[in-house]
């Protein structure tokens, strides 16, 4: 039988780099002989699309519709991790549980509410925190053409999901091993960092 995966998740604020981060660090498990699959949420799912419709600006839904909506593609798609994990493959994904206690309580949910309808999904053994700079965000996404183009990509937003980012981390919220990076720092040092971090789970 092979020893199960572990469960990496990234977490930051929309233009943070978690998906370029979530590359490298798959790419260097890979290196170091783990078996690896790269995720991401919204998934591309049939309820992933529909999030993902929501966070683009092309469909509009109440606040409460989204959380439900994250979170049931969140349920399918923890089907797919824990059969990934259970067969001894590491499972990093771009955002997680932490991604609805900071972006859905932004809109005005209670973060209670929003705990239990994710209190099915699992606990990562590590929620890594991309903490970069709204100012950078800003610059990076504007530099995507991705700036003011959902309801997320604005700076008052991503300042208030910042803020409630923190506060899901100083909850008890199981999210594992909570790894905060400098987002600020170049690719190479934040991935070094984030390597480093994760030594005790290899
Ligand atoms: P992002 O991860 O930047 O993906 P892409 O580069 O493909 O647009 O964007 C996903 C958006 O979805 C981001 O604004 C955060 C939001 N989101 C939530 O509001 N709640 C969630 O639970 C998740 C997973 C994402």
């Amino acid at each position: 039988m092979s020893t199960r995966g572990r469960f990496i998740v990234l977490e930051g604020l929309d233009g943070a780099g978690t998906t370029t981060q979530g590359a490298l660090l798959a790419a260097r498990l890979i290196e170091h002989g783990l078996p690896v699959d790269l995720t991401k949420e919204p998934t591309d799912g049939t309820i992933g699309r529909i999030a993902r419709a929501f966070t683009d600006g092309d469909l509009h839904l109440e606040a409460e519709t989204v959380a439900l909506t994250f979170a049931a593609d969140r349920i399918e798609h923890t089907v797919e991790i824990r059969a990934l994990l259970d067969a001894g493959t590491w499972v990093v994904s771009d955002r997680y549980v932490a991604s609805s206690l900071a972006y859905q309580t932004s809109q005005g949910l209670p973060f209670e509410w929003v705990r239990t309808l994710n209190s099915r999904a699992m606990e990562p053994d590590a929620t890594v925190f991309v903490d970069t700079s709204v100012d950078a965000c800003v610059a990076r996404l504007a530099a995507r053409g991705e700036f003011n183009t959902g309801p997320f990509d604005q700076a008052a937003a991503l300042e208030k999901a910042r803020e409630l980012y923190v506060t899901a981390f100083a909850s008890d919220v199981p999210l594992g091993r909570l790894v905060e990076v400098d987002g600020d720092a170049s690719r190479e040092a934040v991935a070094d960092a984030i390597w480093d971090a994760l030594a005790p789970l290899r």
